[in-house]
């Protein structure tokens, strides 16, 4: 993996401790949001809900940034959902990659957003705003999850109705999956609002859930930390609010080498 190799435009030196990955497909959701898969090195380990970083050639220099994997851990591809910055220094680059294309990775994942670092609960909450959906792609695709948890709640905010088609597409896929359908079930439940668009689910999660319509709407109790578990992935300010709420409930945050009741990541790129 670390000799050099030929692209269609020039000579790819790839550094010591990176693979380098052909783009399989690309996606384009609305002129600020895509979808990339590409192909999985051999030895590449990771726990669904980890991040990567994610790198381009530019000129002369690679430019990485972190990167959820939005692809199952069992999954033979990667997958990313990224952000479009007109002048990000990786995403103006990123955000034209094709089919054939080689991406960058850095050989070691790592992440807060796992299973492990959750202590046992009957309930998984997933929070996410934008492209802070990504780790809950990937692990609302583990079989694991569902091993774990009697129900998980999925809930994806974003400013407009388009926004929202790639955790709807998601939901979909996993419905039409046949050995993922029945592990699922009726367990998983998407709850999906919008803030500067007509919908009929309307609001920030925060709003949602201090009103109490979140609960009323999915029919289940407010949160419980006897029961209930919490993933936070969004924007700092998003983060620094939902955090508050379920410390409020008296969840308490946890990490990998002390799990307990919810955890929390940056949404990196946007
Ligand atoms: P809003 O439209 O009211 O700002 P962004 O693209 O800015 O990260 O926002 C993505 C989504 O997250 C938007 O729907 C936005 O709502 C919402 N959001 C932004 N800040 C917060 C916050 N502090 N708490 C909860 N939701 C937030």
């Amino acid at each position: 993996m670390n000799a050099p190799a030929k692209t269609d435009n020039a000579e790819l030196i790839v550094p010591e401790g990176v693979y380098a990955e052909t783009v399989l497909s690309v996606t384009h959701y609305t002129d600020r949001l895509f979808r990339f898969r590409m192909t999985r090195p051999a030895g590449f380990r990771f726990r669904s809900g980890e991040f990567a970083m994610i790198g381009l050639m530019v000129g002369e220099k690679p430019v990485y940034r972190a990167y959820s994997i939005a692809s199952p851990a069992w999954d033979e591809e990667l997958e990313f959902f990224s952000i479009k910055v007109p002048d990000g220094p990786l995403t103006q680059h990123l955000q034209r990659i094709q089919p054939g294309d080689r991406v960058l990775m850095r050989k070691k994942p790592t992440g807060t957003l796992v299973l492990d670092a959750l202590t046992p609960g009957k309930r998984l909450y997933m929070f996410s705003t934008g492209t802070g959906i990504a780790p809950f792609a990937s692990l609302i695709r583990d079989p694991e999850t569902y091993e774990k948890f009697e129900e998980v709640i999925l809930t994806h905010t974003c400013r407009e109705v388009a926004e929202l088609k790639y955790g709807f597409d998601l939901v979909e896929e996993i419905r039409n999956h046949e050995f993922l359908n029945e592990i699922v079930g009726d367990k998983l439940k998407h709850y999906a609002t919008v803030t500067r668009e007509d919908f009929p689910f309307k609001g920030r999660i925060t709003d949602l859930m201090e009103s109490g319509k979140l609960y009323s709407d999915l029919g289940v109790p407010p949160l419980d930390p006897a029961v209930d578990r919490g993933m936070i992935c969004g924007s700092s300010a998003m983060l620094k609010d939902t955090k508050a709420l379920l410390e409020k409930a008296g969840l308490n945050e946890g990490a990998n080498n002390k799990p307990a009741e919810f955890v929390i990541e940056r949404a990196f790129v946007g």
